[in-house]
């Protein structure tokens, strides 16, 4: 039995390309479970995992990557809670939004919806979301509810003293929000998973196509397309776009929320050149849409709201040169992309070179279509920071679309090691 045996093993289980993680991270692995199972040869192992489902689930246990945090890729739970989430409930008294969480690692996704939608006035009692992982272990960690400062991210913090008690060992999410979400085990890949079909509104499909082959992906694609409502919306991670663009979806035109339109029925589901430009540059123009469909619904007043942005936001007070960057990202966020520039220009003259700046104008470059310079910046801030970890995905996203698989397959393994030595 040779070590690439396993790594095949995995990948017709559960989808995990070994490449994506580094191959020797599968070595570790079952290393680790061959001590624990007390096998000295390779041989040996292989036949106790073979016989045992038990020692499946723990050799999964042991490669899989259940990095979360709450409000991860935060435009996303706003287009949810705002501009659909309360069009939705206007359009459909009486009925339940169905949402799905899938991959939910340990709860945060999910969790992030409830409270984002419970923030915005969307009944709580009106909100069904399942939640799979294929992790028993991240699962267990998800029903307690009970996290600690690693689930906690950024600077916006402000949702963990609405929603959270303070306990000992770290902060306790209430029944209220917990009960909205029905934690479920399972695999994508199975040919039971979730049986039926399109029963879901919107589902957040989010770091999970990433460590799948391209035909593992594409396969995966076809179930979210089966679970998926014909008008609703599938959310996926910021380098997983250009894979759903090339299925047959259409950008929902939410900035920086990476939400996608399913393809109609009677579609190819192909791509063309023509809709991946239409797409990027049509982020410029939805912001104000977003805004609009905010007014549709009237939130019940509740602890501390957030403020519903303006449409057309006058730029925000700064005070230190890193504010002037936290500006250019709400304005970006908010799809204001020429003031987000400007903001970034400003950083750089005044404080000069610095990878985040030229990170969020890469940002701002693609998201209007303008790849070539989108490129440009992204290089300019590794050259900087050769370790940047967005940059390095979003330039691997780019390349990938463009059709430079091999490139952008070395950045993601760049971006793993680099995500590998900050945790
Ligand atoms: C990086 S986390 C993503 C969590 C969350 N969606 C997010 O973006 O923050 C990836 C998760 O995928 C799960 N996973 C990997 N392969 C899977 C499969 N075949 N079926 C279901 N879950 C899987 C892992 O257990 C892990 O918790």
């Amino acid at each position: 039995m040779k070590p690439g045996g396993f790594q095949q093993w995995l990948k017709d289980t559960m989808g995990l390309d070994a490449s994506t993680i580094g191959p020797t991270v599968v070595e570790r692995a079952v290393a680790s479970r061959m001590a624990a199972c007390e096998c000295k040869q390779l041989g040996e192992y292989w036949q106790t995992l073979r016989a045992s489902p038990l020692e499946q689930q723990e050799l999964i246990e042991a490669v899989v990557v259940p990095e979360t945090w709450f409000f991860r890729d935060t435009q996303a739970f706003s287009a949810l809670s705002g501009s659909y989430g309360l069009e939705w409930a206007a359009t459909h008294p009486g009925e339940r939004l169905r949402l799905l969480s899938l991959p939910c690692s340990t709860g945060e996704e999910p969790y992030t919806m409830a409270m984002a939608l419970y923030d915005a006035g969307f009944p709580l009692e009106r909100l069904s979301i399942d939640a799979v992982d294929i992790s028993e272990r991240a699962l267990a960690k998800a029903r307690r509810g009970l996290y600690g400062s690693n689930s906690f991210r950024g600077r916006e913090l402000q949702f963990r003293e609405r929603h959270f008690a303070a306990v000992a060992g770290g902060w306790q999410l209430p029944e209220t929000v917990r009960s909205r979400v029905n934690f479920i085990q399972g695999n994508v890949l199975d040919v039971a998973f979730l049986p039926g079909e399109a029963v879901y509104d919107a589902i957040f499909c989010r770091n999970l196509l990433i460590y799948f082959d391209a035909d593992t992906q594409v396969r995966t694609v076809g179930i979210l397309k089966r679970l998926l409502r014909p008008q609703g919306l599938l959310f996926v991670g910021p380098a997983e776009a250009g894979l759903i663009l090339s299925q047959g979806f259409a950008s929902a035109q939410l900035p920086m929320a990476f939400a996608f339109r399913p393809p109609r029925a009677d579609s190819g589901g192909g791509v063309s050149a023509a809709m991946l430009a239409t797409t990027a540059s049509a982020l410029a123009g939805a912001a104000a849409k977003a805004a609009t469909v905010k007014a549709i619904a009237k939130p019940r007043p509740l602890a501390r709201p957030r403020p519903a942005p303006a449409a057309n936001p006058a730029p925000p007070a700064v005070e230190g040169a890193e504010a002037l960057l936290d500006a250019a990202q709400r304005l970006a966020d908010n799809g204001d992309f020429d003031r987000a520039a400007s903001s970034c220009q400003a950083y750089l003259q005044a404080q000069g070179p610095s990878a985040r700046a030229l990170y969020l104008l890469g940002l701002i470059e693609g998201a209007k279509g303008r790849n070539e310079l989108a490129e440009d910046y992204f290089r300019k801030a590794l050259y900087l920071q050769p370790q940047h970890e967005e940059t390095l995905m979003h330039l691997a996203l780019l390349l990938e679309t463009r059709g430079d698989a091999a490139a952008g397959r070395v950045l993601r393994l760049r971006a793993q090691r680099s995500r590998r030595t900050a945790g």
